[in-house]
């Protein structure tokens, strides 16, 4: 059974692993997280930053359409802010118009509005569907001890255009990213085995950061590493908001069997006390 349920599990942590088995496998940088470990929170200033980013940058194609807007409370914005922030945004109202629909300003109980630049998927639960480290087992790379990666593999991304490389033709459609693995690939960048010999793929989103496109209230660096790592961040708040929450009680219910073991233990011994005695 045990043996089994590794196994299963094993294939399962590693199926990416295989994706990538055929080319020169994109690397995925390690940022460092406030949020990760067992101890680790998330940095509030740092999800206000990246809110900012996703709001001027990424929200023109994206939509986060499973994420109430009321929940930035979480990022240390109050009601009237909220409010605010709220009426910049347009959401798809379908009881307006005599039952037609229309749009209108955004309030608080609404959520964010789903995407609206064609192909580009919502990111509410991005952070959470894709994976950045493969497999507890090769290369050192690993699960186990990295995490599953989702945010890591967002700020790759981000940062992982580079100029297409020699071997594909000038109209080859979309953008060349070393980490997107699933995109268009020329057949003149293959070897004569049919393997990629450059890292990722042609992705259909043109390069959305630059670095510098956003200036912080905090004065945070606006580099576009600093940039990348920061709407990762703020994404993998959108799909796992309860993070702190979660660990919290985590730490509760460890405390709490701490105490039970301590407690089994002096029961234990006072059960058997009377019978051991008599030996
Ligand atoms: C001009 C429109 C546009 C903007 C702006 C834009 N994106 Fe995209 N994005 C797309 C499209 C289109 C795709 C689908 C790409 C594909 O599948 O080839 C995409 C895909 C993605 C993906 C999924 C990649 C995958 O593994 O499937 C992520 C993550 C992402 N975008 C994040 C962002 C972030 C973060 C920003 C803001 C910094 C942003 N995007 C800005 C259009 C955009």
């Amino acid at each position: 059974m045990f043996k089994k349920l590794t196994l299963a599990a094993l294939t399962a942590l590693g199926l990416g692993t295989g994706a990538f088995a055929a080319g020169a496998t994109p690397h995925v940088e390690d940022f460092a997280f406030p949020f990760e470990g067992p101890f680790g929170k998330y940095d509030q200033m740092q999800l206000q930053r990246g809110l900012k980013i996703f709001t001027e940058v990424c929200s023109a194609c994206h939509g986060l359409k499973y994420v109430p807007i009321r929940d930035l409370a979480a990022l240390g914005y109050n009601e009237d802010q909220l409010f605010a922030y709220a009426s910049q945004l347009q959401v798809w109202d379908r009881t307006l118009n005599g039952g037609e629909g229309d749009f209108r300003e955004a309030v608080p109980a609404d959520k964010f509005p789903a995407n609206t630049g064609a192909g580009a998927p919502d990111l509410s639960l991005m952070a959470k569907s894709r994976a950045g480290f493969h497999g507890p087992y090769g290369l050192g790379i690993n699960q186990f001890v990295k995490g599953m990666g989702g945010p890591e593999y967002i700020a790759s991304l981000l940062t992982g255009y580079h100029e297409a490389p020699e071997c594909a033709p000038e109209d080859f459609p979309g953008s060349y990213n070393a980490v997107f693995a699933v995109g268009g690939y020329p057949e003149e960048c293959k070897d004569e085995h049919g393997n990629h010999t450059v890292p990722g793929s042609w992705i259909a989103m043109g390069q959305p950061l630059m670095g510098e496109d956003v200036d912080f209230d905090d004065g945070h660096s606006n580099s576009l590493h600093h940039e990348a790592q920061d709407v990762a961040a703020f994404l993998m708040w959108a799909a796992e908001p309860k993070l702190n929450q979660r660990k919290e009680a985590g730490f509760i219910g460890v405390f709490f069997l701490l105490i039970l073991s301590v407690l089994l233990y002096l029961v234990n011994k006072r059960i058997w006390a009377p019978i051991k005695r008599k030996h």
